[in-house]
């Protein structure tokens, strides 16, 4: 006789993210009080060690002011894309979690770029299948969106983040004085993420970004800092309230964009960095979002000019490679990504948005050529 058990049941995850300035200043008492007596493991981006010569003692001198129990002087692994374009940074991330006997109640405390936290992350999520992980993004777009999320995964195949693994952090502790050390292209790169969630989910902030548009452009840490805490709020928020923090439906409603984006990173073979090519992705689903008839078109101008304010190009000669042909690969590698029907969201007014279920071709073909011919018209003008 056939028999069959069905049991539901439900469990409860805590998203912590903390703000602070020195977070290894001996007087900063949050990682302290974290990981308290249990064992850490702290692993670090080398490009931020690079920007940071000093930050490795400061990490070592906080353990120790504040007695820590940090199993070894802190690991530098290759941080960057570069860290997830092979599994050689996860591989290493766990020989070290093995060899120190990191276990479940222990802490790997990550230090880096958004691609540095995927691939330490998705180490730390399959260790014993998941020990305890600290975030500690050290990027405008890892503080702002990257590091605040439960996604971690390497790119594989030629597509991006194919191997990963969903994971609730510990606790994501946001630094902004580790900001300062970025350059004008890495501090501006977390700011279109800010972009695209106030367009999506909160219309003053958006009115805000557009302000102070010159003043980010500038690279003004304080305002930066603003941006970036208001966009990890709202990434987290979203997370947390929206009913789907593992993504387990067939819609992604943070990703506008993102589509083209991931598409445009593996074909420029990461030449545009995730914030550039989410940027023109932005642009891109928003003019299509006029064309179709759902966003107006004084607003997409808006939308687009805060971008350029903000210094990012809205077009890439790849993208009419082969007459757009590889670049609209990209909404089925999308669908594939999450399974079930394509699902895109696009914006309907400034902080509003809806979900659509098919994106003409010939929409994405025509908005390609007007990206083409504004981009043209801004580098005539600028030179
Ligand atoms: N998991 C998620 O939910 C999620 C969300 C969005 C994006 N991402 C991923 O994040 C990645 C992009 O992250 P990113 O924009 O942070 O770039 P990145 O991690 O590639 O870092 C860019 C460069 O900055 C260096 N760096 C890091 N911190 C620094 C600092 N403070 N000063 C100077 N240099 C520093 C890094 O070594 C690297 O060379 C992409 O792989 C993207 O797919 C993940
Ligand atoms: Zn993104």
């Amino acid at each position: 006789m056939d028999e069959s058990l069905d049991l539901e049941f439900a469990v409860t995850y805590r998203h912590r993210i903390f703000f602070t300035e020195r977070a290894f200043a001996s007087t900063n008492k949050i990682l302290a009080e974290l990981v308290g007596k249990a064992k850490v493991i702290p692993i670090v981006d080398a490009g931020l060690v690079q920007s940071s010569p000093k930050l490795l003692a400061e990490i070592v001198a906080y353990g120790k002011a504040r007695e820590l129990n940090f199993t070894r002087e802190p690991l530098v692994l290759t941080g960057g894309e570069a860290a997830k374009k092979n599994s050689a940074v996860v591989k290493a991330a766990l020989a070290a979690i093995e060899e120190d006997k990191i276990c479940r109640h222990s802490y790997v405390l990550a230090l880096g770029g958004g691609a540095f936290l995927d691939a330490v992350g998705f180490a730390a999520a399959t260790a014993h299948r998941g020990v305890r992980l600290i975030r500690m993004p050290t990027t405008t777009l890892g503080q702002g969106d990257a590091g605040v999320g439960v996604k971690n995964g390497i790119n594989t195949f030629g597509k991006k983040n194919f191997t990963g693994a969903f994971a609730v952090p510990a606790a994501v502790v946001n630094d902004l004085a580790l900001l300062a050390t970025l350059d004008p292209r890495g501090l501006r790169d977390g700011l279109v993420e800010a972009v695209k969630v106030s367009l999506l989910k909160d219309a003053n902030f958006f009115n805000d970004l557009e302000r102070h548009a010159p003043l980010l452009a500038r690279g003004d840490l304080s305002k930066v800092g603003d941006a970036v805490r208001r966009s990890a709020t709202l990434h987290a928020q979203h997370i947390a309230r929206n009913g789907d923090p593992f993504e387990l439906g067939s819609a992604r409603p943070l990703d506008l964009g993102h589509w083209a984006a991931h598409k445009l990173e593996s074909m420029t073979n990461h030449r545009l960095t995730h914030g550039e090519a989410v940027a023109i992705g932005l642009a891109l689903d928003i003019l299509c979002a006029r064309n179709l008839g759902f966003f107006g078109a004084v607003e997409a101008e808006r939308v687009l000019t805060v971008l350029e304010a903000l210094g990012f190009r809205l077009y890439a000669s790849e993208m009419h490679l082969q007459d757009g042909a590889p670049l609209l690969a990209g909404l089925e590698e999308f669908r594939e990504h999450l399974g079930g029907e394509l699902t895109l969201v696009l914006p309907t007014a400034i902080g509003q948005s809806t979900q659509v279920h098919e994106m003409p071709e010939a929409c994405v073909h025509s908005v390609t050529e007007e990206l083409r011919v504004r981009d043209a018209q801004r580098c005539a003008v600028r030179s």
